[in-house]
């Protein structure tokens, strides 16, 4: 009797941490189930997907390069999984696919659990980056009240598709790439969230001047390996309140979890270092 069965459906898929959070979370709350990587390459995807629902699945996790493909496989797209043009949680029931997006949720409660009194009215946000994990990233920043989001991304493109397809796109400004930014800018900045995968190990450096960044504003990398990024190091340095980025990998676990178990997990002190933290 394995219990629930879910997994992570990816390519590749062998790196993942998420095998550590589940199991810890299916031990630790005393229940019976199993966390399996699931590689399908994309043109596999449709008849792998089909197979986790005829074994019994009770969901998965979707991540590189599948997290819009799968939208089209399931029977219900939630609507923040829409906004966000992502699902990476997809629910089995009665042989139906639910799919929803729980990036925006692991980003804020990140925040929220190392900054619990942050108050995101305060100011702009620069978010750097508009790939995937940027529009959960927005789309985050938005519902918690953000007075306006600055993007800024390498290719503008891709920055302006973000803006239209987002739910306010009158609340975000696409900056230029190339930093500096302006003193004046960077002043009335609150906080400033790196979403590209430079400063990734293996990945080139992020290169930003925080040169005008106010010592109040927060700086968050949600890149998590390593752990403290070069921006990070920076950030602190000049004595800025700083967010890694590996807790908001814990947290987006959460309701993924919650719907195939039924129990809210917490992230632990135990958990987090489990992880690297
Ligand atoms: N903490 C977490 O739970 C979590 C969750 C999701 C993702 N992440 C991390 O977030 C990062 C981005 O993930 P993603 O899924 O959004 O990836 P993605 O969709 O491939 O987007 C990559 C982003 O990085 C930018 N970029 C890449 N190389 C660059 C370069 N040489 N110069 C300037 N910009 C460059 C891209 O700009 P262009 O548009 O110009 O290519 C794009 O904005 C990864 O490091 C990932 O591990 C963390």
């Amino acid at each position: 009797m394995t219990g629930t069965r879910t997994g992570l459906v990816g390519h590749p898929v062998s790196h993942s941490k998420s095998p550590i959070i589940h199991e810890y979370w299916i031990k630790h709350y005393g229940l019976s189930g199993t966390y399996e990587l699931i590689d399908l390459p994309c043109e596999e995807l449709a008849t792998g997907i089909r197979r986790l629902k005829d074994e019994g699945f009770h969901g998965f996790n979707v991540t590189v390069p599948h997290k819009m493909a799968v939208m089209k496989l399931c029977d219900e797209v939630d609507m923040l999984a829409r906004i966000v043009g992502a699902v990476n949680t997809v629910k089995i029931k009665d042989g139906r696919l639910y799919g929803t997006n729980t990036d925006v949720f692991g980003f804020t409660e990140n925040l929220k659990a190392h900054v619990p009194d942050f108050d995101f009215s305060l100011g702009p946000a620069l978010v750097l980056g508009a790939g995937g994990a940027a529009r959960a990233v927005v789309q985050g920043l938005l519902m918690e009240g953000v007075p306006e989001i600055w993007l800024s991304n390498r290719t503008a493109s891709k920055a302006e598709a973000l803006i239209e397809h987002s739910s306010e796109p009158g609340r975000i400004r696409r900056l230029e790439w190339n930093s500096p930014y302006s003193s004046e800018d960077m002043s009335q900045v609150h906080m400033v969230i790196n979403t590209t995968s430079l400063g990734m190990t293996g990945k080139p450096p992020l290169e930003v001047s925080l040169d005008g960044l106010s010592q109040d504003a927060l700086v968050y990398d949600i890149v998590y390996a390593p752990l403290m990024t070069e921006l990070l190091k920076d950030s602190r340095r000049r004595g800025n309140r700083i967010v890694t980025g590996i807790g908001m990998l814990l947290h987006q676990a959460r309701p993924g979890f919650k719907l195939w178990h039924g129990v809210m997990p917490e992230v632990t002190d135990e958990l987090t270092e489990m992880v690297g933290g």
